[in-house]
C-alpha cells in the first residue's frame, strides 16, 4: 500500500454556519509540488492553516507519512510554513530570524550555524546574515522567509501566496527561484496561489479549488487540455465554449460537425452539450470539408508574436482564435472555415447546481 506523504482525509472546516471548506480529499506524493489555485475565498487558505495546524480542523483527518497529525500541535508538525507578509521578527537580524526554528528546537549552536548558512546560502542571500529585515527589499525578506522555512529540514513545506506582496518583476524572478529549490530540495511542497501563470510554471499538479471545495486536480497541462467543467476551461487559460448538440458521437454545431477525441465525456444522443475549444487549437482551413464551423472575421489585432481573431461563428458562438504573427494573414470581414482536432475538442460536464 503506498503511503502519501500527506493525505487528507474528508477534512471540512465550519466558522458556525458558514462552510469555509466542505468535506475535502488530497493525497500529496513524496517530492511533488501540489498547488491549490482558486478564487480569493474558495477555501485555500483554510486548508492550507488546517495542514499546518494554525487553524482547527472541524472534521476528517491529517495524515503526514501515515501519522495522524489531526490534533498535534502546529510547532510539532515538522512543517514549514511560508506567508504572503513575510512575517519576520523585525528586531532580529537576518540570522536570528532564520535561526529561530532551531533555537526553538533546542539545536546546538554549531549546528544552528551550519544549517543556517545552508538556508541562506541556498537562497543566495548568505552574504546579509547580519542586516535586519527592513534593510531588505520585499524580495529579499521572502527569501529569508523560505530559508527559515526550510532550515529545520521540515517534512513538507507549504507557501500562502508567497509572491502576492511583491511587483511583477520580482514575482517573475522569485517564481523562477522556487521552481528550482523546489528540484534542488526535492521537498513536497504545497503552494496557494489565485495566479494560474504561478500554478502553471510550479506545479506538478493543481488542486483547482472552487467554493468552498476541490474542482480538479490535474497536472497543468492536463488542467489546460481537458479541464471538466465551466469554471476550470474559464480559470486556466482562455476559452471558447461552444454550444451544440450530441449527433453519432459527435458535436452538431450550427450546419458543422465537430469530432471529439472523448467521446465518452458526451451526454446521451441528442442532447445538448457545451464543448471547449482553445484559441490557439482553431486551424482555418482553405479547404473546407462539409462539416468544418464557418464564420466572418470581426476583428484581427496583431501583437506582433501573435495574433489575435474575433469570429463571428456562423452557428451563433462569437470565437476567438490565437495564430502565429508570421502566418498568412487575415482581413476584417474575411469569411472562413475553422477545423479544430478530435484531440481538442472537449465537452464539459453540466455545472452542479
Ligand atoms: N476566521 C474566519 N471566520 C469566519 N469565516 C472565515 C474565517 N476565515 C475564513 N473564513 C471564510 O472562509 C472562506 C474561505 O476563506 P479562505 O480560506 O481564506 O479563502 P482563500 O484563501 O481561498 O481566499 C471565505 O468565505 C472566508 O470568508
Ligand atoms: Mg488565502
Amino acid at each position: 500500500m503506498t503511503t502519501f506523504k500527506l493525505d487528507i482525509r474528508d477534512v471540512t472546516k465550519r466558522y458556525g454556519e458558514a462552510v469555509a471548506l466542505l468535506p475535502t480529499n488530497l493525497q500529496v506524493a513524496q517530492g511533488e509540488f501540489l498547488t491549490l489555485l482558486g478564487p480569493s475565498g474558495s477555501g485555500k487558505t483554510t486548508l492550507l492553516m488546517m495542514i499546518a495546524g494554525l487553524t482547527e480542523t472541524s472534521g476528517g483527518q491529517i495524515l503526514l507519512d501515515g501519522r495522524d497529525i489531526t490534533q498535534t500541535p502546529a510547532y510539532r508538525r515538522d512543517i514549514g510554513v511560508v506567508f504572503q507578509n513575510y512575517s519576520l521578527f523585525p528586531h532580529l537580524s537576518v540570522f536570528e530570524n532564520v535561526a529561530f526554528p532551531l533555537r526553538m528546537r533546542k539545536c546546538a549552536e554549531g549546528q544552528v550555524k551550519a544549517a543556517v548558512q545552508r538556508s541562506l546560502d541556498m537562497v543566495r542571500l548568505g552574504h546579509l546574515a547580519q542586516r535586519l529585515p527592513r534593510e531588505l527589499s520585499g524580495g529579499q525578506q521572502q527569501r529569508v522567509a523560505f530559508a527559515r522555512a526550510i532550515v529545520f529540514d521540515p517534512q513538507l513545506v507549504l507557501m500562502d501566496e508567497p509572491l502576492g506582496a511583491l511587483d511583477k518583476k520580482l514575482r517573475d524572478e522569485l517564481k523562477l527561484e522556487i521552481r528550482k529549490l523546489h528540484g534542488e530540495l526535492k521537498k513536497t511542497i504545497v503552494y496557494v496561489t489565485h495566479d494560474q501563470d504561478e500554478a502553471m510554471l510550479l506545479s506538478d499538479r493543481v488542486c483547482l479549488m472552487n467554493e468552498a471545495r476541490v474542482e480538479q486536480i490535474a497536472p497543468p497541462v492536463a488542467l489546460y487540455e481537458r479541464p471538466r467543467t465551466r469554471f476550470a476551461a474559464g480559470f486556466v487559460g482562455e476559452s471558447n465554449l461552444i454550444q451544440g448538440t450530441v449527433r453519432g458521437g459527435a458535436i452538431a454545431v450550427g450546419q458543422g460537425m465537430l469530432s471529439t477525441a472523448h467521446a465518452d465525456l458526451l451526454p446521451v444522443e441528442g442532447r445538448p452539450v457545451t464543448v471547449l475549444v482553445r484559441p490557439e487549437r482553431l486551424r482555418i482551413v482553405a479547404v473546407p470539408d462539409a462539416a468544418a464551423l464557418r464564420g466572418r472575421v470581426v476583428d484581427v489585432i496583431d501583437l506582433g508574436a501573435v495574433r489575435r481573431l474575433t469570429i463571428a461563428g456562423e452557428h451563433g458562438d462569437t470565437l476567438t482564435m490565437t495564430m502565429l504573427g508570421g502566418d498568412q494573414p487575415v482581413s476584417p470581414g474575411a469569411t472562413i472555415a475553422l477545423a479544430v482536432a478530435a484531440n481538442d475538442v472537449v465537452p464539459l460536464a453540466e455545472d452542479a447546481s
